[in-house]
């Protein structure tokens, strides 16, 4: 389903992700087996797919974006080794092998979660990964920081926990869902569209639009496949939004109802590149991929 593009991409990060785990000192090598555990197991590389592809848009090179690809991607797997922990949503299978705090112990699963965190803004900071110049890495990192923090990701962690058991309407999962998932996906988008050098103020609203529209295609589509796909396909427990009793769009709407809302904002998403050649076709096959994946 995804293209050969993609696949060059996701190569290209995995290699440079593949660099970063190597121990400064003997003590850490258990420290840095757990975050290389969480970030070199087949994820689906979806964030750093956008950085490329947005990159690729606007006519940049990708030797550019390895950089905020790896930070994105840091980001997300930092995130799932947190919302997997007992305290979040307890689960023991991600990317079809134990969690990392089943793997490891819960406190390494939190320091090595803690350790990519850091790692991501120092893959973004530091000029031999992210070539660009000292502004525009500095916007990469403002934009990945409020992205990643409690005004993104994290903060729409928090509001998914607090909703747990509660009846909350659809303005309100909206909210959340564009917090927990929709922020770093967007960020991702953003950052490669900065990482090509060739942004204006054009390009960055249209590209918004569409990140928008598919940072929160991407979370109802993970809700509908908790729903009907499998466990063995997902490579995570399936039933497990019911089993927790989270809010989410087939439980608010009704499958059939997500299903079409997820098809309506990849529309969004697609028009909003209207203004854009051939450069972003990449970024149109990721939308759709988005809404049409099994896992
Ligand atoms: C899962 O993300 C968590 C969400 C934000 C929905 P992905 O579906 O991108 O997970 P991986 O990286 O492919 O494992
Ligand atoms: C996770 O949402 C969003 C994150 C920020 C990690 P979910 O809890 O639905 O992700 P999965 O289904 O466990 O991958
Ligand atoms: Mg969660
Ligand atoms: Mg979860
Ligand atoms: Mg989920």
């Amino acid at each position: 389903m995804i293209g050969e593009y993609q696949q060059r991409c996701a190569a290209r990060v995995d290699a440079a992700l593949a660099e970063l785990f190597e121990p400064p000192r003997p003590e850490l090598a258990r420290l840095y087996q757990a975050m290389r555990y969480s970030v070199v197991n087949g994820g689906k590389r979806v964030r750093p797919l956008l950085v490329y592809a947005a990159c690729e848009a606007l006519e940049g090179d990708l030797a550019q974006a390895d950089g905020a690809a790896c930070a994105v991607e840091l980001i997300h797997a930092y995130s799932l080794v947190h919302d997997d922990l007992p305290a979040m949503d307890d689960d023991d299978l991600r990317r079809g092998q134990p969690t990392t705090h089943k793997a490891f112990d819960e406190a390494c699963a939190i320091l090595a979660g803690d350790a990519l965190q850091a790692l991501a803004f120092e893959a973004l900071a530091d000029a031999r990964r992210n070539p660009r110049d000292a502004d525009l890495r500095l916007s990469m990192v403002l934009g990945l920081a409020r992205a990643a923090g409690a005004a993104g990701m994290v903060g729409g962690q928090a509001i998914d926990l607090e909703s747990v058991g509660k009846q909350i309407d659809q303005q309100a999962l909206k909210t959340m869902h564009r917090h927990k998932t929709g922020a770093l996906i967007e960020a991702s988008v953003h950052l490669g569209a900065l990482a090509s050098g060739n942004a204006d103020d054009t390009a960055l609203r249209s590209l918004q639009h569409y990140a928008r529209a598919i940072g929160l295609a991407f979370q109802v589509q993970d809700d509908i496949l908790d729903v009907e796909s499998d466990t063995a396909t997902l490579g995570k427990t399936q039933g497990k939004d019911e089993a927790n009793h989270k809010p989410t769009y087939p439980a608010l709407l009704g499958l059939d109802a997500a299903k079409a809302y997820a098809l309506e904002l990849r529309d969004q998403a697609l028009h909003a590149l209207r203004l854009f050649g051939d450069s972003a076709e990449p970024l149109r096959e990721l939308a759709r991929y988005i809404v049409e994946r099994r896992h």
